[in-house]
Order: structure tokens, then C-alpha cells, then sequence
């Protein structure tokens, strides 16, 4: 399988609970034959939206946005990739203020835009891993959380292929616990046969 993976990560915490997940993902793709990459969000430079609107323009810019930083390259990975995973710890009933930076420069891909970046995601499958402390899923923030991550993903032109959400332990926990290790191993199995 010559199939790509861009992996987005929203934690700060490098081998914390969400970073576990996305190796799993990333080790399903490998041994799948595909390729994959993760980014961590935190150690990019992505500016916040300026609400310019430049992107709404004509035809749109070239370059997607009119900020030249690190999204640059990452518009160019996402359109390669024909799997896309967001992965973020809840923070304050939301997601990350990382991932919500990259959320909002996807703004140029709406299916409001009249440009050529409309839905651009094209149809790509989009995972969304969630992660949270709270035991009670009802006071975590996982459904707006979710929801954010799934309206922008389907503006965007994605297919959301799962949505995988749990409460998790301290940082490190994850790697014990075999249920959800399994859980995102076999939607990550199925999106790969799909691509097949
Ligand atoms: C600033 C901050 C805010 C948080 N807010 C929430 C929250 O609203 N709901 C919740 O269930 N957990 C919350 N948590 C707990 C994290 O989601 C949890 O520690 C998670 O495992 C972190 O993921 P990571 O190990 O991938 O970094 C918060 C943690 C931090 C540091």
C-alpha cells in the first residue's frame, strides 16, 4: 500500500496519552505498507487567523492563506494525504488551543468559500481521536469537542471515517490500556482496507 498518513497532534505532551494513540495509528499504516507523518502542533509555528479575508478573494490565494508560515506546508501534506487524523486532549471543555489554531486557518477550505480551496479535503478520511481526565464523558467537554472537530472536518471536504473518545489516566496510562489500544487500531485496520 502506497498510502499516506498526515497525523496532527494537539497535545503538548510528547509520549502523553494522545501522542500513544497516534502511534498506534501511525504503526497500523506501517504495517500496512503506507507512509506516515505526525506533527506536533505545538512545535510549529502556525499564526492565529487575522480575519483579513483575504482568502475569500476571487479564486482564492495561491498559497491557500496569506500568512507564510508553517500551514503552508501543512495545506501541502493534508491535500497529499489520503488519511488525515486530528488527535487532541480536551482543555477546558475544547479542544487545544493548538489544535484550535490549525482549526481555524482551515477557514480558506469552508464549504462557505466560493474559491478553489473550497472543501479541498476532497473526500479524505478524517479520524478524530479525543482525549479527556474527567470519568463522567457528560462534564468532559468530549461532545462540543467532538463537534467542533467533525463540522470543520466535513466543511472542509473530509469524511468523518471515526470518532474514538475516552477518559484516560496520567500521562503514560495509555500505553496499558489494551481496550482502547485495540479500539484505534481496528478503525485505523478499516480505513486502510477502504484505501486498498
Ligand atoms: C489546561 C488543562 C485543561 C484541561 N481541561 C479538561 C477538561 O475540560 N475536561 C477533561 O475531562 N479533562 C481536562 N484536562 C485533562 C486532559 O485532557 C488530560 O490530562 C489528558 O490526558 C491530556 O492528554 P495528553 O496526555 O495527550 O497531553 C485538562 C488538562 C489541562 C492541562
Amino acid at each position: 500500500m502506497s498510502k499516506k498518513l498526515l497525523a496532527l497532534v494537539g497535545s503538548p505532551r510528547k509520549g502523553g496519552n494522545t501522542d500513544t494513540l497516534v502511534d498506534e495509528a501511525v504503526y497500523v499504516f506501517y504495517k500496512a505498507g503506507g507512509e506516515a507523518e505526525k506533527i506536533y502542533l505545538n512545535s510549529v509555528h502556525i499564526k492565529p487567523c487575522q480575519g483579513c479575508f483575504a482568502c475569500m478573494e476571487n479564486d482564492g490565494l495561491d498559497s491557500v492563506c496569506i500568512q507564510q508560515d508553517d500551514m503552508m506546508g501543512i495545506y501541502q501534506k493534508m491535500f497529499e494525504a489520503d488519511f488525515v487524523l486530528w488527535a487532541t486532549p480536551i482543555y477546558m471543555w475544547s479542544p487545544t488551543a493548538q489544535m484550535k489554531l490549525y482549526l481555524d486557518r482551515l477557514f480558506p477550505l469552508g464549504d462557505y468559500q466560493n474559491t478553489r480551496w473550497r472543501c479541498a479535503l476532497n473526500g479524505t478520511p478524517v479520524g478524530i481521536i479525543i482525549v479527556y481526565a474527567e470519568n463522567d464523558p457528560l462534564h468532559s467537554g468530549v461532545f462540543q469537542t467532538r463537534d467542533i472537530l467533525k463540522v470543520v472536518a466535513e466543511a472542509s471536504g473530509g469524511n468523518t471515517a471515526f470518532v474514538i473518545h475516552s477518559t484516560v489516566g496520567e500521562k503514560g496510562k495509555t500505553r496499558q490500556n489494551v481496550d482502547l489500544i485495540q479500539k484505534v487500531q481496528e478503525a485505523v485496520g478499516k480505513v486502510v482496507q477502504g484505501l486498498d
